[in-house]
């Protein structure tokens, strides 16, 4: 009898192929899962932080590689190079069912080859350039033992006070959109099975960039409509890229903690958008939910994130030491923690860990990839693009390569890892000497008849000004000043909240004392964030905002110092007069008591003792060459819903300077089921024009341009008037017209 079983079971499963090697991913993904036991599918759910290397307060555990060994962690972070991440995989291959780590870092803006901040690189409103910066910094990662970064950061951000505004693409929800899907493709390439790809991680899911009052982690408190029309969309915009990962955000929205939020994870990013990747907390943040006062121990905050649908904790150790009890005591359905086991080996078997562990560990390629000459190129390239021109009186830039003395002045002229602003990598036996300071830019750029005199002036931060004198004394001796001021790189990232947003110090005292030389002043304004700088912006003669601009940053700047590269960047963040000013952005609503200019103050919405303007508007940047619009026509004045209107302009590059130009273009929704905002940016083009040169740029105005969230959080277009602006800035309207939206 049980000869006959057999030999049925064996033609059963001969004819269903079930001992034949599993094909699908499922089947594989399953056929891992159907061996392994309660501990280790929660082992895998569990990521620490590597020995010695820390993003977030530190547990102390030094029994990381028996629980490796035992197949109790899943995954580490902050852990680099092809020895290191080999050497914890070896130990991981000692577990009973071997499977692999997972290496997570922040690459937020470049591995080795640091690129510009992330929110400098938004202002080149270039996505192939940032999509380059994204495929560079994965390859060098991914060539370092590291196979997901936790980027792109797509917080939009309406608050410089916040330090992690450094870290996203600015305030602007349908620029941060297409930004975030750049930055995925960067990374991840076409194919996560890719060596030099990445997964990527689209964070802080959500809403963390509207902390009241600018402070780090701090509550959020929100509409519905809001969150829809705001803060959603570039996440759902980086789940259409094909993200892999996404990471919950430390805030509670309207009281509820992100990281136990079954609204926004299970019904919204897992249902609604059907996201099929996984979700890691940010660090410790499950176990945080004590703290917002959600959760009244571990196993409570353990609950609350396996059942809002967190798949992976970061370091709190609360699905290691809760999960088994909870299944034990059946609060937890041991299908919650297969989902998420689930989610986890698909992105480790697309990667091709279980093919080959060590895939990424190898030093020959590590060596090739962290020192390829090509990457120092592209993150020039990017920088350049980076640097904002806010000012330049008499055309004083660009520099004549004839000048005769320049005196370079500043804290940050010699600067070296100042250059690479916050959320840069330290990568092991990779030291500064790659960064080129600022005045090594200089001296890389001028010929030897140009001579550089130098003097620091002051510090970043302190009332000395004993450097005064020496600064004064080299400035009287220079045909030109290039006075580098700023933050430090430290002053802004994560935890780096400020609430005086001035440039720190006695720089701007240093400034007015060479002006009163009567040299030309041009000053370099470096920063993670926008500033309030008042007195530069009124008495400099020339500003460039350039941010953190990483390794190249002295060639870049220099390159733009002497017109060998077009400023061409523009804001993507607007830039207040005063830290009172803060909430302040350039698609706000319209009030019903709008001031119309800064006279109009009888009972208006605005300060008794400011102007209603910005120091510098969203969309703002200048070029060493001017640009014409002309010749705004429309295919028609009236769409029908399910019709488009084509929109036409003519750009004209009247200037004596090759140039570009980012052309873009505003909607009002006039009157609405909601208030909307006086504009909005719907599109935009970046081109390029030599000098002289004209180009008609063609826009499509289609019904998705005119959809919002209503009240009911539907997305929806409503008949009416629309006003079509198309500017060189969000104030700076060139074109103006209308249409109309059929029912
Ligand atoms: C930090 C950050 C997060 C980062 C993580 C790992 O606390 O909030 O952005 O990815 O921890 O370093």
């Amino acid at each position: 009898m049980i000869k006959k079983i057999a030999l049925i079971s064996l033609f059963v499963f001969s004819v269903t192929g079930v001992f034949s090697q599993p094909k699908t991913l499922d089947q594989k993904v399953d056929s891992v899962l159907s061996l392994m036991t309660l501990q280790e599918k929660i082992g895998q759910l569990n990521q620490y932080t590597d020995d010695g290397a820390a993003t977030g307060p530190v547990t102390v555990d030094d029994k990381k590689a028996t629980q490796i060994r035992n197949g109790e962690v899943g995954s580490l972070l902050n852990c680099k190079g092809v020895e290191r991440t080999r050497s914890w995989q070896e130990i991981a291959m000692e577990s009973r069912m071997k499977i692999p780590l997972l290496f997570g870092q922040d690459v937020i803006h470049g591995y080795k080859t640091t690129f510009p901040i992330p929110l400098a690189e938004s202002c080149s409103w270039d996505l192939k350039a940032i999509e380059l910066a994204a495929r560079v910094a994965a390859t060098e990662a991914s060539a370092s033992g590291i196979q997901w970064t936790f980027a792109p950061m797509v917080d939009i951000a309406r608050d410089p006070r916040w330090g992690r505004v450094m870290e996203g693409a600015g305030e602007d929800t349908y620029l941060g959109s297409l930004i975030a899907a750049a930055q995925v493709k960067g990374f991840q390439g076409n194919e996560l099975s890719d060596v030099n790809s990445v997964m990527a991680c689209a964070k802080h899911f959500a809403a963390y960039g509207a902390a009241i009052g600018g402070r780090d982690y701090n509550s959020v408190d929100i509409s519905d409509h809001t969150l829809w029309q705001v803060y959603l969309p570039p996440f759902k915009a980086a789940v259409d890229a094909g993200v892999a990962t996404f990471m919950t955000s430390f805030n509670t929205i309207n009281g509820i903690p992100s990281t136990g939020n079954k609204y926004l994870l299970r019904d919204v990013l897992k249902g609604k958008w059907g996201f099929k990747g996984f979700v890691v907390s940010d660090w410790g943040s499950i176990g945080e939910m004590i703290n917002h006062g959600v959760a009244k121990n571990g196993s409570d905050a353990a609950l609350l994130a396996i059942t809002a649908g967190c798949d992976m904790d970061m370091e709190s150790r609360d699905y290691k030491n809760h999960l088994a009890q909870l299944v034990k005591d059946k609060k937890v359905p041991v299908s919650l923690i297969d989902d998420a086991v689930r989610r986890i080996l698909r992105k480790k078997f697309e990667l091709g860990l279980f093919d080959d562990p060590y895939r990424y560990c190898n030093a020959e390629r590590q060596q090739k990839e962290l020192f390829n000459p090509e990457h120092d190129k592209a993150t020039r390239q990017v920088a350049e693009k980076s640097i904002v021109l806010l000012k330049n009186e008499n055309n004083l830039l660009p520099l004549s390569k004839d000048v005769k003395t320049i005196a370079f002045i500043g804290p940050l002229v010699k600067s070296l890892k100042q250059n690479k602003g916050f959320w840069d990598v330290d990568v092991p036996g990779v030291d500064s000497t790659f960064i080129v300071s600022q005045w090594q830019g200089l001296k890389n750029k001028v010929g030897k008849h140009t001579k550089l005199l130098y003097a620091k002036g002051c510090d970043i931060e302190g009332d000395s000004k004993a450097g005064f004198a020496e600064a004064v004394a080299v400035a009287k001796k220079a045909d030109v000043v290039i006075l580098s001021i700023g933050e430090k790189r430290d002053m802004s990232g994560e935890a780096k909240s400020r609430s005086n947003i001035d440039i720190p110090g006695v720089q701007e005292e240093l400034e007015k004392t060479l002006l009163a030389t009567g040299k030309p002043v041009v000053v370099l304004i470096n920063a993670g964030r926008p500033l309030v700088f008042n007195y530069t912006a009124d008495h400099a003669s020339a500003i460039l905002y350039t941010w953190w601009l990483g390794n190249q940053a002295g060639n870049a700047i220099a390159d733009v110092l002497f017109g060998d590269y077009n400023p061409s960047a523009k804001l993507t963040m607007t830039f207040p007069r005063s830290v009172g000013q803060i909430p302040i952005y350039y698609n706000h609503l319209n009030t019903g008591r709008p001031a119309t200019s800064d006279k109009d103050k009888n009972y208006r919405s605005s300060y008794l003792d400011l102007s209603i303007y910005p120091k510098y508007e969203f969309g703002y940047g200048l070029s060493y060459t001017t640009f014409k619009y002309s010749n705004l026509k429309l295919s028609s004045k009236e769409m029908k819903p399910d019709s488009s209107i084509e929109v036409s302009a003519t750009i004209t590059n009247t200037g004596k300077y090759d140039g570009e130009e980012i052309v873009q273009l505003y909607l009002r929704d006039l009157v609405a089921s909601l208030s909307r905002p006086v504009e909005e940016l719907k599109d935009f083009k970046k081109i390029f024009l030599k000098a002289g040169e004209s180009k008609t740029i063609h826009f499509t105005i289609d019904k998705d341009k005119l959809s919002f969230y209503n009240h009911d959080l539907q997305w929806v277009a409503e008949p009416g008037k629309f006003d079509l602006m198309i500017g060189a800035s969000s104030r700076d309207i060139r074109l103006k017209d209308s249409f109309e939206l059929a029912k």
